[in-house]
């Protein structure tokens, strides 16, 4: 038995939602969860006593930006990422696979890996299975990824099966270069677009190399929300039933709902702390942007159903002033509240599938948040 367990609860009988609970060495937590991005050790603004107090149980970091700063092996003297921030909860770390296409220009892939250049200074780079592997056993996460490769959205049929080869390639390259299996969990990367045939295709070769859990990547890359669902539809129903499924880079309150409809698990996104950064919080009734004139004299707090530290004790008119003003603590108000905003929307989720009635629980939200309007 591998140090990540994840046992099924129960399925929802009005969506087939599933209630489960995932275990790590750092702990265990019930599932659909959303994961707070902490992509340079840092959730940021955050402290770990704020993200305990906001009930986060896993938080996500990046390989790549580790790697790069302050670079792995200063984290394992530390001790490990958990020692070198503090944090004694749970941490995945993605692989690498995704900032290397995301961030840096002039990549080039090969059977071995991908040369790019440092995003910050220009500075040639290459990144492969092995090293992805070497960089997270340092890193000591609990849940380490699986070095994929993330195609752009639209792209060809005759590409992204060359691609999806590649990947599970390099998926088994990863469980053999992988040397502490004893306390660190690899999920594999299951790709292909949205081409049903080809996330057949991945599933089954990651399927093959029995992995603890499975992550669905390549969405939430500019495709409709229709095309996400549609692959999940088809996608989740080919992982097997008593592993978790992750769905990377997801965070919109809609998407954390229709994601647990259709048999995900585990979420992460920038998007709550991002928008928060430009003042922006998510609200039980739609996004509110707190920079607006409207709120320089409205002393309510950001959401009156909230009843997180920040809304229980500051008002708009004082975070819209720190906003406008670029004061620190102001980011941290608004990270805060957006971050426990969508900590809470999971925990009604799971809620709403202990009670079997997740798609009415949807109905209400999509309606009181003023998605699905034509
Ligand atoms: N984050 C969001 N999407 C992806 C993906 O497809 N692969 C990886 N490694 N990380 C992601
Ligand atoms: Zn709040």
């Amino acid at each position: 038995m591998g140090p990540i367990k994840y046992e099924l609860i129960k399925t929802c009988k009005q969506t087939g939602a599933r209630l489960g609970r995932v275990t790590t060495p750092h702990g265990s937590f019930e599932t659909p969860i959303f994961m707070p991005v902490g992509t340079l050790a840092t959730v940021k603004t955050m402290s770990p006593e704020d993200l305990h107090s906001m009930n986060a149980h896993i938080i996500l970091s990046n390989t790549y930006h580790l790697w790069l700063r302050p670079g792995e092996d200063i984290i394992d003297e530390a001790g490990g990422l958990h020692s070198f921030m503090n944090w004694d909860g749970s941490i995945l770390t993605d692989s690498g696979g995704f900032q290397v296409f995301s961030l840096s220009d002039m990549r080039e892939i090969e059977e071995e890996g991908v040369h790019f250049r440092n995003h910050l200074n220009g500075e040639k780079l290459f990144l492969s299975p092995e090293k992805a592997m070497q960089i997270q056993n340092k890193l000591g996460s609990d849940i380490m990824m699986a070095f994929d490769e993330c195609p752009p959205y639209p792209a060809s049929y005759d590409y992204m099966k060359k691609s999806v080869e590649r990947t599970s390639r390099w998926a088994e390259r990863c469980l053999k270069a992988h040397q502490r299996q004893d306390v660190q969990g690899l999920f594999g990367i299951v790709q292909g677009g949205e081409y049903e045939e080809l996330r057949k295709q991945s599933a089954k070769d990651l399927i093959s190399l029995d992995f603890p859990g499975y992550a669905i990547g390549g969405l939430s890359v500019g495709e409709p929300i229709d095309v996400m669902n549609r692959v999940l539809e088809f996608t989740t129903p080919l992982l097997p039933a008593n592993k978790a499924r992750y769905l990377m880079g997801v965070g919109s309150p809609g998407s954390l709902i229709d994601g647990s409809i259709r048999g995900i698990d585990m979420f992460d996104c920038v998007l709550p702390t991002r928008i928060a950064r430009n003042g922006t919080c998510m609200t039980s009734t739609g996004r509110l942007v707190v920079r607006n004139a409207k709120y320089a004299r409205d002393f309510r707090p950001i959401d009156e159903n909230c009843d997180c530290h920040v809304c229980k004790n500051y008002s708009r008119a004082y975070i819209r002033h720190l906003v406008k003003c670029n004061e620190t603590f102001g980011f941290r108000l608004t990270s805060y509240h957006n971050l426990y905003f969508l900590l809470n929307l999971m925990k009604q989720v799971r809620e709403a599938i202990k009670n079997d009635r997740l798609g009415d629980f949807k109905e209400a939200f999509f309606e009181q948040y003023g998605l699905n309007k034509p």
